[in-house]
Formats: structure tokens, C-alpha cells, sequence
């Protein structure tokens, strides 16, 4: 359940209530989406509602930006578990491989490597169960390579997904997370109105959405999709009942325009 821009505690309360009634069981959130605590508040109150304890759930968070580098870093991520209300994060990654600093800035590899090695020690410390990072290309990924246990996160739906990216953490053992499958809220109309994907709906029963979610999900890519409509939460669970062929895929796979709706990391040494 992704939960970006989010920030009223009344819409996260219903749709997390929703997603648990379901069967969700994953939330990622980041330091800067602004809703750690109220996401704490919420998890304090509902997992006992829900019969649930603190590790039937799986939390992601991820650190800011503005927080690379290790002292900052240390602080950042102690204060996450503060606003969470959690002893431990399941998953904590590097939201992005630049910091404060501009693009080209040499010192953004130093502040991510500071980053890096803080996070291997709080995951030492068992405060991080397992550390990651998000929206790094390959050139990123090779500083890390003697590293395991890297999780990225990048932007991936029939409209832009880098398949040498994928391939590279399939042949690395590096589990690959996809963010924005519906396209986001600036992009989803365009998406939704693509011809084969509705035709996919029509020949597979399902909604939009659903074969948006299945194009990641049914090639084994963990999915996160964000929603303030709890009717949304449940329509969007569907996706885990369905699979969809291999050629209906390739299908997918063709409609490739390099169309990136949300930030783009390729310019950061
Ligand atoms: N690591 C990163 O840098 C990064 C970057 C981007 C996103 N993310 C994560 O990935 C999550 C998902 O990506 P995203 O937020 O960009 O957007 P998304 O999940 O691709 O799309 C969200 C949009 O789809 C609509 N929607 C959801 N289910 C729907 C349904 N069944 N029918 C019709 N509309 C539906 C939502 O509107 P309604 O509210 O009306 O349902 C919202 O406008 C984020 O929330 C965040 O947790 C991570």
C-alpha cells in the first residue's frame, strides 16, 4: 500500500482499515512524505482492532534526501522509528541516490556511501531489518555491488520500464520493486486510455487498474499502489487472484515510450 502525498490522518485511518480488512499487509511511507507518525498512530490503534501484531506487517520507510550523510543520517532514521512507533523498520531504503547537493556534486557518492554504511550498522543494531535503496540506475548499483540485500524501488509500468535495470538485479539476486504502476495521478488518465490495456481488461474480466498492477505483479515484481478510496483498496487486491499470459506481457512490454512520471535519478554522478 503505497502512501505518498497522503497526509490526512483521517483518509490514511480508512484506507489502512480497508487494505487490513483485505488482506495487505505491506505500507511504505518516507521521511518525506510527512506521514510516519500519523501511519504510527494509525498502526497503534488498528493492528489490535485487526487481531494483528507488529510483525504480521511488513513497514518500508525511506530516508530523506536532505538526511544523506551519516550523522544526519543516524539522527533521521532514529526518529522514524520514534514517529512509527516501532522498534524496528522491516525495510529501510536510500530514497534516492542524490542529496541537498546538485546532481553533478561529487560529494553526493561520499553522503550515500556515509548513508550506506549507517544503515548496515542500525541493521547490525536491529533497528533496520533489512536496508535497500530506491531510484539507483546500474552505475549506482555497481558501487554497492559487494553489498547484498539491496531492494530497489523504481517507476515501472507498460509506459516505461528498464528492462536492463530489472535484469541487472534478477542476475545480482537484487529483489526489484515497482513504484507508480497506475501511472500516478499525472499520468494515470493517459495510461488507463492506452488501447491494448483496456482491451487486456476487457479479454481478462478485470479493471484497468488491475492489468496496470499485473503488468509488474505477474512478472514476479513486488507492486505498491497508492489510494485515498478504500473501494479502490479492494478493487486493487484483485490483482493478487489473477495472472495474466506471457504474450498478453510482451504485449505490455511493447507499448515502451520512456515516459517517466516522477523523478528521474539518471543525472546523478
Ligand atoms: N521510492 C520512490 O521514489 C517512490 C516514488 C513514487 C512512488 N513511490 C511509492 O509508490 C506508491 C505508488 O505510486 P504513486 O503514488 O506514484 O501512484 P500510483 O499507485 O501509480 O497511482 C495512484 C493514483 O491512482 C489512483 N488509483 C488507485 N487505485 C485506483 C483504482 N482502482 N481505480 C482508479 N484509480 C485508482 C489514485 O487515486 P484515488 O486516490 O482516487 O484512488 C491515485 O490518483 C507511492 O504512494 C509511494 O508509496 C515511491
Amino acid at each position: 500500500m503505497g502512501t505518498w502525498q497522503i497526509r490526512k490522518e483521517e483518509i490514511l485511518h480508512k484506507v489502512i482499515d480497508e487494505g487490513l480488512r483485505k488482506g495487505y499487509r505491506f505500507i511504505d511511507t518516507a521521511q518525506v512524505y510527512g506521514n510516519e507518525a500519523a501511519i504510527g498512530r494509525i498502526l497503534g490503534y488498528l493492528l489490535p482492532q485487526h487481531n494483528l501484531k507488529r510483525e504480521d506487517i511488513w513497514i518500508t520507510s525511506k530516508l530523506a534526501p536532505a538526511n544523506a550523510g551519516a550523522a544526519a543520517a543516524r539522527k533521521s532514521i532514529e526518529d522514524s522509528l520514534k514517529h512509527l512507533q516501532v522498534d524496528y523498520i522491516d525495510l529501510l531504503l536510500i530514497h534516492w541516490p542524490g542529496s541537498s547537493l546538485k546532481s553533478e556534486n561529487p560529494k553526493n557518492k561520499i553522503l550515500r556511501e556515509e548513508s550506506w554504511k549507517i544503515m548496515g550498522e542500525m541493521m547490525k543494531e536491529g533497528k533496520l531489518k533489512s536496508i535497500g535503496v530506491s531510484n539507483f540506475e546500474i552505475s549506482h548499483l555497481e558501487e554497492l555491488k559487494k553489498v547484498s540485500n539491496v531492494v530497489p524501488a523504481v517507476e515501472y509500468h507498460p509506459h516505461f520500464h528498464q528492462d536492463d535495470l530489472v535484469k541487472y538485479c534478477n542476475d545480482n539476486n537484487i529483489h526489484f520493486q515497482a513504484y507508480s504502476s497506475l501511472g500516478s495521478p499525472t499520468y494515470r488518465e493517459k495510461l488507463s486510455k492506452e488501447p491494448v490495456i483496456i482491451k487486456l481488461a476487457e479479454k481478462y474480466g478485470v479493471s484497468v487498474p488491475v492489468i496496470l498492477l499485473g503488468f509488474a505483479y505477474c512478472q514476479g515484481i513486488s507492486i505498491l499502489p497508492r489510494t485515498t478510496n478504500p473501494e479502490h483498496v479492494v478493487c486493487n487486491y484483485e490483482v493478487t487472484k489473477r495472472s495474466i499470459s506471457e504474450n498478453d506481457i510482451s504485449l505490455m512490454l511493447a507499448l515502451k515510450v520512456e515516459h517517466k512520471t516522477c523523478w528521474d535519478p539518471r543525472l546523478v554522478v
